[in-house]
């Protein structure tokens, strides 16, 4: 097999190990070890001194235990306070706790920096509420940093896959002059020294933030066959949803040379699942801590998504199923119809009720989705698909893309778009077009079903939404 890693491992540049490896590395007995992080709690006793230190790498951190022996060290912890960062190098020992398999034995402390007794986190827990109005100090509790470290791990698991498919990552624009999506929910860009009248001088031409790197994610696609992107987009969502963010993470993958729907929806499903799979992999940790907060569902749905497929039908076959709920049980208050949208109630049921798994919905109705998709011989739907979540709703869009020249240019015309400003979209067309498609997995909601909490804003590091764009 193709190994896509260097097998040569670099030099280490750090004096301290993360607490993470030195509880997992199997140290002789009784080694000595240096260590930095923040004391979460402090329990003092009159002639020993107990400290939980973390440095982010796990979630209990470590146990270090300050003892008479060393009545410097003792005046040294009898400082410390909730919150202060420290240096620590002692022995790491078996603890006898049942807490803990081991403890740091500390010969010699340093405190690098003190910490006001204003500092607002306690050992008890905080709500999240109360953690997102302290968004500069919510990675050092416990909630804060498990969600980070599930967010790396699920952004390492994404590459992984991406690699092993042999795709090549590529980097799209923020800057954009158009609104791909074709929703209007676009933040425009101007300088600030800009008066109203100057406002589009720079670009001479009005330029906004990117919706979504798709379009230019598929002209990479048009020369390197399979390419994905990963990074910020904007949508200036006035909604006030716990699924939605002005400023959010987006995977998105492009792949020529794939001409049916399916093949579309085996990458997806692979993709969500390795990512699934290297969570649990790696996070174990992590993981049980969320379980507990889902009357302990959590894991175990995430198991059985990674042992079957996700159900697949068609907005047809979907719109059939809600309609026959509707005239049994009257419970939706949006409308059933064919061509119309379907409403979170609909995503909710469909995915969590009706499936009770991923569910991928495909072949919408061409006018409720944008230009770019690719019509089917029915001449009325698009081979596109939502993939939906139970408890999440809408975690992944994508679609086949128009590969025909007339065809496309006919849909951009009936959409109203300026065709020449879109040559360039046009020309991947004209110039050896391929059948290709693609996808956009919402990273944010993606660590929603991963970590089982209900608000996005819980699972970016620094939230931007309607009205809140702190620090
Ligand atoms: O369905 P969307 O709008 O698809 C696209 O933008 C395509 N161009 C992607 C592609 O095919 N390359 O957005 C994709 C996903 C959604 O399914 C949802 O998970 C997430 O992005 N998303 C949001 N996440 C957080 N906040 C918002 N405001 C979001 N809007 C969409």
């Amino acid at each position: 097999s193709v190994s896509h890693y260097s097998t040569v491992a670099p030099k280490q540049l750090f004096p301290t190990k993360t607490i993470k490896s030195l509880l997992a590395d199997n140290q002789p007995k009784d080694t000595e070890v240096l260590l930095r992080g923040w004391v979460r709690s402090v329990r003092k006793q009159k002639q020993v001194c107990f400290a939980m230190v973390n440095d982010g790498s796990t979630l209990k951190g470590i146990q270090a235990i300050l003892n008479e022996d060393d009545a410097k060290n003792l005046s040294v912890a009898f400082r410390l306070s909730t919150g202060a960062c420290v240096e620590l190098k002692g022995l790491l020992s078996d603890s006898p706790g049942q807490e803990q398999a081991k403890e740091l034995q500390v010969d010699a402390v340093r405190v690098l920096g003190e910490c006001d007794n204003s500092y607002p986190l306690q050992k008890k827990r905080h709500s999240l509420e109360f953690m997102r109005n302290l968004g500069h100090l919510r990675a050092r509790a416990n909630t804060g940093s498990a969600v980070l470290r599930v967010r790396h791990a699920a952004s390492e698991g994404l590459h992984q896959f991406f690699a092993s498919q042999e795709f090549i990552l590529t980097n799209t624009p923020i800057l954009t002059s158009g609104d791909c999506e074709g929703g209007g929910e676009v933040f425009k860009v101007t300088p600030g020294s800009a008066t109203p009248s100057t406002q589009d001088e720079f670009f001479k031409k009005p330029v906004y933030l990117t919706v979504s790197g798709q379009l230019h994610a598929e002209i990479m696609a048009s020369a390197f066959s399979r390419v994905y992107t990963f990074g910020p987009v904007f949508r200036a969502e006035e909604s006030v949803t716990s699924r939605h963010l002005a400023e959010f993470w987006m995977l998105e993958a492009e792949m020529s040379f794939i001409d049916q729907i399916d093949q579309l929806l085996d990458v997806t499903e692979a993709s969500i699942q390795h990512t699934t799979r290297h969570v649990l992999d790696t996070c174990a940790e992590d993981l049980a801590f969320f379980n507990q907060w889902t009357d302990k569902t959590l894991l175990d749905r995430l198991h059985k998504s990674i042992e079957k497929p996700f159900a697949r039908m068609t907005y047809t076959e979907a719109i059939d199923v809600l309609q026959r709920v509707q005239d049994k049980e009257k419970r939706f208050e949006f409308p059933t119809v064919w061509g119309s949208s379907l409403q979170s109630e609909h995503e909710r049921y469909l995915a969590s009720e009706y499936c009770g798994r991923p569910v991928f919905v495909t072949d919408y109705p061409a006018n409720l989705k944008p230009f770019y998709m690719r019509t089917n011989n029915d001449g009325k739907t698009v081979g596109c698909f939502d993939l939906l979540i139970p408890g999440v709703g809408e975690l992944v869009g994508g679609s086949m893309r128009e590969e025909r020249l007339d065809v496309l240019t006919q849909k951009m015309e009936l959409a109203g778009m300026n065709v020449e400003e879109y040559g360039w979209y046009l020309d991947l067309r004209k110039y050896g077009s391929a059948p290709h498609g693609g996808y956009g997995i919402g990273f944010e909601r993606l660590l929603l079903w991963l970590t089982g909490l209900e608000n996005v804003r819980e699972v970016v590091p620094v939230p931007r939404w309607v009205g809140h764009c702190k620090y």
